[in-house]
């Protein structure tokens, strides 16, 4: 969490971290801050979003060639004007952005404290940053020097932009466990979190490692590991474009990314899925296809709506590969000492590729001998980057904080390997696998059909959004995506709701029903259809109000809800992809009805780079 944007170089600074800030946003928006050099170090921060540090800082002398900006997600103290970053040295001549979460810091802070140090905000950072202060003062070294001896002590995670008055041009920079790219232009320097900041001044990026600290000079770029050697930066090309970030005439970056859904399997299946010839190439799951085909288990780690695609993925590898799966929290995955056996196929689902607990589980999995593979958005990531292999879900960026497209891709991604292994396994036969490819192939055209009812799910937003609570059921490869559907009005309009199977139903949240609980079935029609149907029949008969996802034409479905929201017919493989779309726009939709920011829910950001 917490966006980090940074400039040196010959134009203005201000500018270019206010709309790095913008676009960075995702990250966290509790408070923005930025410092500048401008004859000597000026520092404006508040609490709230960007467009309020805009707000404060109008009138001000904001001409400076260096700078730094931060918008935060709160760890350690409450969202505040204290607590916005920068935070400056004791001194006043360095400040300081943070991305991370320094977890020593109370042993650090004692030790400042005991040295009679003072602190005016509650954060970890500030005290990091007094931290590195002190050992400047008292060996006589350099900024970056400093930062080298600080970081040795440091435990967490962290990325660090820090600026010296003394020496204007420069910004100091460090990475572990959080994303840090630099942007090379020419006689200039750019910094992000992801790459951003940077997409209409270079397409030249050195993603920078963990452990790795690096010298920013407008023309030069050093980079060097904590040992004080120095490496070579990697230069890689950015394939992004600016049109990917905006907004592109819709209201909110979700809407976008509900509507590209079509484009984005599309994308994702493009150069891989050929229906006709029968074939799936992915040079990455290749690689290790014989491990997968030969391994006892895989194990699905995740976050989040990720962790709901793993959920989805363990039906359809249980069912395709005949091979025993398990998914995973991350977050509880990586503390509870798992059992992983050499050969065990870890797959590591995530959006963003810088989810902390998943990362730290690959890394706990791999350190034991386990095959890890990513399925992951962002390239370059971490999770793309410390995986064995993978593949990426191509889903183009995504911005609102919700996620909608990369949960598609990802469940087209994770089809994708399991057909491929079923059938080189000998689990598919020739004529189911065909059958399926073709079928995933029309994904893109039928996910259009299914959002051109996105105006009759706006009525109904309408209709239910005052509704307390919701309860949303689903079996078999649906459940998962009652759990997302329940997951996305959560986060989006605040509105309490729970996921849970259909069946399980009986066994305790059946006792809320009562005619003001709208209860959201996902019935497509599947093997399992007949019995969604009798659960549709207890609600009605304790008067719930039923309002189910359907396939078209399902008129006993119909006969049993007070609403409908219809898609295509599929295989009941595939159903997920094309199932959680209304409930995405339901729950985007009621937000939008209540007035929210549904791009920026409240205490969320998009990446969560603390555990
Ligand atoms: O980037 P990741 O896919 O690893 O993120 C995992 C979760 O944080 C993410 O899916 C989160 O649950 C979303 N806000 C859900 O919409």
């Amino acid at each position: 969490m917490c966006g980090i944007v940074g400039y040196t170089g010959p134009r203005e600074a201000y500018p270019i971290v206010i709309k790095g800030l913008k676009r960075l946003e995702y990250r966290g928006y509790d408070s923005t801050g930025v410092a500048l050099q401008n004859d000597g170090l000026k520092v404006y921060k508040k609490k709230g979003k960007v467009a309020d540090l805009e707000e404060t800082v109008v009138g001000k002398n904001l001409h400076a060639h260096a700078g730094i900006g931060h918008t935060r997600w709160a760890t350690h103290g409450e969202p505040n004007d204290r607590n916005a970053h920068p935070h400056q040295s004791a001194s006043g001549k360095l400040a300081m952005i943070h991305n991370g979460i320094i977890e020593n810091y109370a042993q650090l802070k004692n030790e400042l404290l005991k040295k009679g140090y003072s602190f005016k905000s509650d954060t970890d950072t500030e005290v990091l940053l007094n931290f590195i202060e002190e050992i400047m003062i008292n060996n006589a070294c350099s900024l970056e020097e400093a930062v080298r001896v600080a970081l040795k002590r440091v435990v967490g995670a962290y990325v660090i932009l820090l600026l010296n008055e003394d020496d204007p041009e420069t910004i100091i920079a460090a990475r572990k466990g959080s994303p840090l790219v630099i942007g090379v232009g020419k006689g200039e320097h750019f910094l992000g979190s992801d790459a951003s900041p940077m997409l209409e001044y270079t397409k030249e990026v050195v993603y920078v490692n963990d452990y790795e600290l690096a010298i920013i000079r407008p023309d030069e770029l050093i980079l060097k590991n904590l040992g004080n050697e120095k490496l070579t930066p990697y230069v890689q090309k950015l394939d992004l474009e600016l049109a990917a970030i905006e907004k592109g005439g819709y209201d909110h970056f979700m809407l976008k990314e509900i509507f590209e859904q079509p484009q984005t399997i599309q994308d994702c299946l493009r150069g891989r899925l050929d229906a006709e010839a029968g074939t799936i190439t992915m040079a990455g799951i290749e690689q290790y296809a014989e491990q997968i085909i030969n391994a006892k288990r895989i194990v699905m780690v995740a976050c989040g709506t990720s962790w709901h695609a793993g959920l989805v993925a363990e039906y359809i590898f249980e069912e395709l590969c005949r091979i025993n799966v398990e998914v995973e929290y991350a977050s509880e995955f990586r503390y509870r000492n798992p059992v992983i056996s050499e050969g065990d196929v870890i797959i590591a689902i995530s959006q963003s590729g810088e989810t902390a607990d998943t990362l730290v589980a690959i890394e706990t999995a791999k350190a034991k001998g386990a095959i890890i593979l990513g399925v992951v958005n962002v390239v370059g990531s971490s999770i793309a980057r410390i995986s064995h292999a993978g593949a990426y879900t191509h889903a183009g960026p995504e911005i609102g904080v919700a996620s909608t497209k990369a949960f598609t891709a990802q469940l087209a991604v994770l089809c994708m390997i399991a057909l491929k292994i079923g059938y080189a396994k000998g689990t598919l036969s020739r004529e189911r696998y065909m059958g399926l490819l073709k079928e995933l192939n029309a994904i893109p055209e039928k996910l259009a059909i299914a959002l051109t009812h996105s105006e009759h799910i706006r009525g109904l937003a309408r209709k239910y959004m005052d509704a307390r609570d919701f309860l949303y059921l689903g079996r078999g490869y649906n459940f998962p995506v009652a759990l997302e559907g329940a997951l996305k009005l959560k986060e989006i309009s605040y509105i309490h709701a729970e996921g849970y199977p259909a069946a399980e139903m009986k066994h305790g949240p059946i006792a809320l029903v009562d005619e003001s609980l709208p209860v959201v079935f996902v019935a497509t029609r599947d093997s399992y259809h007949e019995k969604v149907v009798s659960n549709m029949q207890e609600i009605k008969a304790r008067k719930g109000m039923v309002v189910s996802v359907i396939t078209e034409g399902d008129e006993v479905s119909t006969g049993l809800s007070n609403d409908v929201m219809q898609v295509p017919e599929c295989d009941e493989i595939l159903a997920p992809m094309l199932s959680v779309v209304p409930l995405q726009l339901l729950a985007y939709y009621i937000g939008v009805e209540k007035k929210l920011d549904v791009d920026k829910p409240r205490n969320l950001a998009k990446s969560v780079t603390v555990e």
